[in-house]
């Protein structure tokens, strides 16, 4: 989370507010997830995976959430930002906004900067009201329409895509903002005019708009469609301004938001009217990247709302190298990508509307990954049983699979690479590596979400969970246990972290609220996991001989690492077999007598005092 740039800064009091006022049931269900009363808690469908049964729970009291299938869980700021894909800055302004909460802004260039904003954002919307009404009803408007309709595009999609028509005029928008009180400026800090040699004259004519909107729906620019060939280039697009930047707009984001989310995966077309046609067809995970290249911004915007993308660029030379360049920054991002293949001269409009609906989805599915993609484009091209050829391929897989996040989908593509270039799997091992490829130690770094598999947890990180889960449970016996075991001694390191936190929230005089420390760690991975504990309904009868049966247990652990401890670092020395092995001997019997200890040294009054 960035909290040390001022310009986002929100103080903790602030955050606190909006918190306590903000009710989890409340907001997850504006949020559009139907809660249904279970005891005193919520379940739902669980909206960050696809299930069956609800396993998704929202407890009021303990204002958290938690799904017990995905495991995705925490408080309020981190579900609204999970699910409408906000970064925290906008969490809180979302939340606050809803409770009235006018967020303190530090620094007053900001402040002016947002005001600048807004009216900009007015003009724009203004703008795509006034092209929108100029095609549906102004006479000049009938070419375009038929124009769209001889294109197939419904009347509801031109409503919805709010599709819009600039005439021949010059001074057309000049005139319909500035009698709304816009300025020259502002139309030409929008984009919408050019103020020139020739005075204010208008950017956009006898042109078929397209309103381009960022993630959250404000209109920040417009494509403009010619209606003949003569009228170049064929698209005009607005300039850059303050409100849109190619690199971190994606055509439809807005809108493809829901299905996006729903289907788990997106669909990365080249242009406007492939985003058109296809929704008209039912498909609306799809978004557009309007003839730019994709940028690392594109690619980190995509994955904050999705795991998985589908790159159907149009079926010629330029959409083929498009598609490639644009899976590569994808993959960097740590995306999932596949690639579909049109057929030479389409594009998802042209092949929808020639082959149907259906036809595209089969494409969709058949869509390949990236290594088969680059061996299909060799394979095509040139003959992979030639050695020189053979070698060029596989520098540029190695080149490919560098980039490859995911540790196992990197074997998987390995062995496909393998077997289709008739290949040692050691070399393209040993290409990787020397191309900077760390060894593989362990499994892959990234989980797919909403398919987690619960971890298989060794005999000492069990013990170490329930000792973590017992003061979670009853926060009375942190002291007790914080007052013989060290927080380091864990071997999970999120227990460590956790430890950690109860152990420095542990001050003498209250015992401390999980609830606060969840609201204040804002680490998303612990807030979720202990959001988990906490919502799980069965507390064991008697915490304080199971926390003792755990420290016990841990103690032995202890002693038997420093006993291998001893034992390596006298291989080591080369030290005198003797001596070791009577400090080993005195070890292990420490061992046993601190292993005995636990239960005498209870403390004898009742834990459970004053906390339920
Ligand atoms: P295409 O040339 O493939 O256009 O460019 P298209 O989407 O198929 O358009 P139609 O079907 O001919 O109307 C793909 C995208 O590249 C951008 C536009 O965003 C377009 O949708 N582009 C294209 C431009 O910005 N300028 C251009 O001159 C051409
Ligand atoms: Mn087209």
């Amino acid at each position: 989370m960035n909290r040390a740039s001022t310009k986002n800064y929100v103080p903790r009091e602030t955050i606190d507010e909006i918190l306590s006022r903000s009710d989890i049931v409340e907001v997850i269900s504006e949020c559009g997830v139907s809660l249904r009363a279970a005891g005193r808690d919520f379940k739902a469908l669980c909206p960050f995976h696809t299930e069956k049964t609800p396993s998704f729970s929202v407890s009021v009291q303990k204002q958290i959430f938690y799904c017990f299938g995905c495991q995705t869980g925490g408080n309020v700021i981190s579900f609204v930002q999970k699910h409408e894909g906000k970064d925290f800055r906008e969490t809180l302004e979302w939340l606050a906004d809803r409770l009235n909460i006018e967020l303190p802004n530090q620094d007053p260039r900001t402040i002016a900067e947002r005001k600048r904003y807004t009216t900009l954002e007015d003009l724009n919307r203004f703008a795509v009201e006034y092209y929108h009404h100029q095609l549906l009803n102004d006479p000049a408007g009938i070419p375009a329409k038929r124009y769209l309709h001889n294109r197939g595009v419904q009347a509801s999609s031109v409503r919805s895509f709010q599709l819009g028509f600039a005439k021949s005029g010059r001074r057309e928008i000049v005139k319909a903002a500035t009698d709304k009180g816009f300025t020259i400026q502002q139309l030409v800090d929008v984009g919408l005019i050019k103020d020139e040699d020739h005075g204010p004259q208008d950017r956009f004519w006898n042109r078929i708009l397209f309103p381009i909107q960022n993630e959250r729906g404000v209109p920040v620019g417009f494509g403009g469609r010619s209606l003949s060939e003569e009228h170049q280039p064929k698209y005009l697009n607005s300039p850059a301004t303050v409100l849109y930047d190619k690199s971190n707009i994606l055509y439809n984001l807005d809108k493809a938001r829901q299905s996006i989310h729903k289907e788990q995966r997106l669909l990365l077309v080249e242009g406007y009217m492939d985003v058109i046609m296809l929704c008209q067809s039912g498909i609306e995970n799809v978004v557009a990247s309007s003839g730019t290249s994709l940028s690392e911004n594109h690619a980190r915007l995509i994955k904050r709302f999705v795991p998985e993308v589908v790159i159907v660029y149009d079926g010629d030379a330029s959409g083929f190298q498009a598609a490639q360049r644009g899976l590569l920054r994808l993959l960097a991002e740590g995306l999932r990508v596949r690639i579909a293949l049109l057929p030479t001269g389409e594009d998802p409009d042209s092949f929808t509307r020639e082959h149907g609906v259906e036809a595209f989805t089969q494409l969709i599915n058949k869509a390949i990954n990236l290594i088969e993609f680059q061996i299909q484009v060799a394979i095509q091209s040139q003959d992979i049983h030639r050695i020189d050829v053979k070698t060029q391929i596989v520098a540029e897989l190695t080149e490919t699979l560098i980039n490859v996040e995911n540790r196992v989908e990197l074997s998987e593509y390995v062995k496909y690479a393998v077997k289709e270039l008739e290949i040692d799997a050691s070399i393209l091992w040993q290409e990787l590596r020397d191309a900077g490829l760390k060894e593989v130690t362990s499994a892959p770094r990234r989980r797919r979400q909403g398919k987690v598999a619960p971890q298989k947890l060794s005999a000492r990180t069990q013990i170490e969970h329930q000792l973590i889960e017992a003061l979670l449970q009853n926060p009375t016996l942190i002291p007790y246990v914080k007052s013989q075991f060290d927080c380091q001694d864990f071997t999970e390191p999120r227990y460590v972290r956790i430890a950690q936190l109860l152990w420095q929230a542990d001050t003498d005089d209250a015992p401390v609220d999980i609830q606060t420390l969840i609201n204040n760690s804002f680490d998303e991975r612990l807030s979720a996991f202990v959001s988990g504990i906490l919502l799980r309904k069965t507390v064991p009868p008697n915490l304080q001989a199971r926390v003792d049966g755990c420290l016990k247990k841990l103690r032995t652990f202890l002693m038997t690492d420093l006993e291998q401890r001893v034992r390596s670092s006298a291989r080591a020395e080369g030290a005198d077999e003797i001596e070791t092995l009577e400090q080993l001997v005195k070890l292990s019997n420490e061992r046993r007598a601190l292993s005995d200890r636990g239960l005498e040294d209870a403390p004898n009054e009742n834990i459970n005092d004053g906390r339920s």
